[in-house]
């Protein structure tokens, strides 16, 4: 399977986000990442339902929403209203995950859990036949353009291990960080999905760069 590839529009440029919308259309991207940060989980506030709902009209891809925030079931039904169509959770924030996790489902949307670079893989094992994804933070989250955490590589391994004999379907994505001497790497080791932000938007010419996560083939 080819590696899904998930810009993050945490670093895309909100004057001109239709501009960056429609990049991510034309590109062999495979979803839009959105990183929802409520100022209380995580240190940092991003944006919220507005953004979400606006990305949606243009977008013609699947919304891959990541939420960084407390509480996150009171606000699972607007979610899927304003338009994601995966939904990921963290496992840090979440006290019933299994109830959550059911009530994502029970709204039509795909189920994911995160973990912090802190958490072990092996804090998952009870709830991941019920996962469709999981994703790996490979910096804390809060903020684009931090240094990828080199353990993270390890905890991909052990998640690829457990979901080969527990979900083998599972999609394993990674986020924070991923660039080229990474990305490679990360899916040696069992993900197949990357988010990226800065190494997307910061680049030269962004939809070469998605091209390359995509084949994995950086010397293009
Ligand atoms: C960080 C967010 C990430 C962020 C990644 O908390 O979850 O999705 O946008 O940005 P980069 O790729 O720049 O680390
Ligand atoms: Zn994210």
């Amino acid at each position: 399977m080819q590696t899904i590839v998930s810009p993050s529009l945490l670093s895309a440029d909100f004057n001109h986000l239709a501009k960056d919308i429609e990049m991510i259309n034309q590109s062999e991207a495979d979803w839009f990442h959105l990183d929802i940060m409520d100022g209380v989980f995580v240190p940092n506030i991003s944006f919220g339902f507005p953004i979400v709902q606006h990305v949606k009209k243009l977008a013609k891809k699947p919304l891959d929403v990541h939420l960084m925030i407390v509480d996150s079931d009171r606000y699972i039904s607007e979610f899927k209203k304003f338009g994601a169509d995966y939904l990921t959770v963290h496992y840090e924030a979440c006290t019933h995950l299994h109830r959550t996790i059911q009530a994502i489902k029970a709204e039509g949307m795909k189920a994911g859990v995160s973990l912090n670079p802190h958490s072990p893989v092996h804090l998952l094992e009870d709830i991941l036949p019920d996962l469709d994804l999981v994703l790996i933070m490979s910096v804390n989250p809060g903020f684009g353009g931090q240094k990828f955490i080199k353990n993270s590589l390890k905890k991909v391994e052990q998640l690829k291990a457990m979901a080969d004999r527990i979900n083998p379907n599972l999609i394993i994505e990674v986020d924070g960080g991923v660039d080229n001497s990474n990305a490679k790497l990360l899916c040696d080791s069992g993900a197949n999905a990357l988010v990226a932000g800065s190494f997307v938007f910061k680049s030269e010419n962004p939809s070469a760069t998605i091209h390359q996560l995509k084949t994995l083939n950086f010397n293009q």
